[in-house]
């Protein structure tokens, strides 16, 4: 199986997903890191871990419909088969998500379905929460939506800030994202879950 990784920033995500691959315990390998901005700095990353690179810049496409099927072609023409959206800030229309349902999986920095869309850690110190965390999910066309894979909690501790909560939560999403993209994959093999250790 190929998986396709789409980022537009640092690529932290990324780069938890592609070492599990790399490691072999996710039983996938990593086809493709697409950005939508050419200067993510995700970009050098998957490069220095050899994979390819793709820039399918969003300024460059008339409409949404045009950059999505620019996107999708890339991700076809790399044999993806399954896409793991990591940090990638555009919203995919109907037709595209639709597309890849069932193979297209998203990591969102919140316990959905609280906080759907941004500045999630921010929101939820600021309506008092005790507890924040992050969310790894089947992409539908609504968005920050559809069936949950994974969740990770993390407490919120007096004195955090949007970017101290954010560090914690991070460390959360690079251990539940791989764990998340392997049930995916094995359940789109027919394979049994694998059992709790
Ligand atoms: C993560 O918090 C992810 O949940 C959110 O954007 C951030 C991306 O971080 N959608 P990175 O690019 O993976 O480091």
């Amino acid at each position: 199986m190929k998986v396709g990784i789409l980022i537009s920033g640092g690529g932290s995500n990324m780069v938890a997903l592609v070492n599990a691959m790399q490691a072999g315990r996710v039983p996938a390998t990593p086809a493709l890191v697409l950005s939508n901005r050419p200067g993510a700095a995700g970009l050098a990353k998957a490069r220095a871990l050899g994979v390819p690179v793709a820039i399918v810049d969003h300024t460059a496409f008339p409409s949404r419909r045009a950059f999505d099927s620019g996107v999708h072609r890339t991700l076809r023409a790399h044999h993806v088969d399954m896409v793991c959206l990591a940090g990638f800030m555009r919203i995919l229309g109907r037709r595209m998500v639709g597309t890849w349902q069932g193979n297209m999986l998203n990591i969102h920095p919140s316990l959905l379905p609280k906080y759907r869309g941004l500045n999630t850690h921010a929101r939820a110190i600021e309506a008092g929460d005790t507890e924040a965390g992050a969310t790894v999910h089947r992409v539908t066309a609504e968005l920050d939506d559809g069936p949950i894979l994974a969740q990770a909690r993390v407490p919120i501790l007096s004195g955090d800030t949007p970017d101290t909560l954010a560090a914690r939560v991070l460390k959360e999403e690079h251990r539940i994202y791989p764990q998340a993209l392997a049930q995916a994959l094995r359940e789109r093999l027919g394979m049994p879950p694998e059992p709790p250790i």
